[in-house]
């Protein structure tokens, strides 16, 4: 059905917060990942489900709090190498395995996804 969002099909706001909690609790464990996140993993994973909920079709919740969301802009002041790209996807395919994401619309996030990642590498160092 067309008119039903990602967001709605794969079960709203409950299966958000599962996804980001599954991601983060990945990501605080990751060596190259953890030490360029500021440390308050709360608010971190608090803004990310504010965006993913948007991202995916559901309310506008992140601009509402934080305006435009210019990822690219936002992500300038932390080196996104190549590697923490894959790093970051590599996370959100597990979370995704975690919370049992299945199916067509598994697929159409996942690229939209790495289509978004790819587009915040910023530097090549890594
Ligand atoms: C913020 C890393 C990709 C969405 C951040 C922060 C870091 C980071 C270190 C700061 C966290 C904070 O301020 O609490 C990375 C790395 C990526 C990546 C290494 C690898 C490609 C993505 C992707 C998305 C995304 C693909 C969206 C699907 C966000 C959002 C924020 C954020 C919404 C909060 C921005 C803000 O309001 O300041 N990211 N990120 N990031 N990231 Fe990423």
């Amino acid at each position: 059905d067309p008119n039903v969002t990602p967001y709605e099909e794969i079960g709203g706001a409950a299966t958000i917060r599962k996804l980001v909690k599954a991601f983060y609790a990945r990501v605080r464990k990751h060596p190259d990942l953890a030490p360029i996140f500021p440390g308050d993993w709360a608010e971190t994973e608090r803004k990310q489900y504010l965006f993913l909920t948007q991202f995916l079709g559901g309310p506008s919740l992140y601009s509402q709090e934080f305006g435009h969301p210019m990822l690219r802009a936002r992500h300038l002041k932390f080196p996104v190498t190549p590697k923490r790209a894959e790093a970051w996807l590599s996370c959100m395919q597990s979370a995704m395995d975690d919370i049992q994401l299945k199916g067509d619309i598994r697929e159409f996030i996942w690229q939209r996804l790495v289509q978004t990642a790819h587009h915040m590498v910023n530097t090549n160092n890594d």
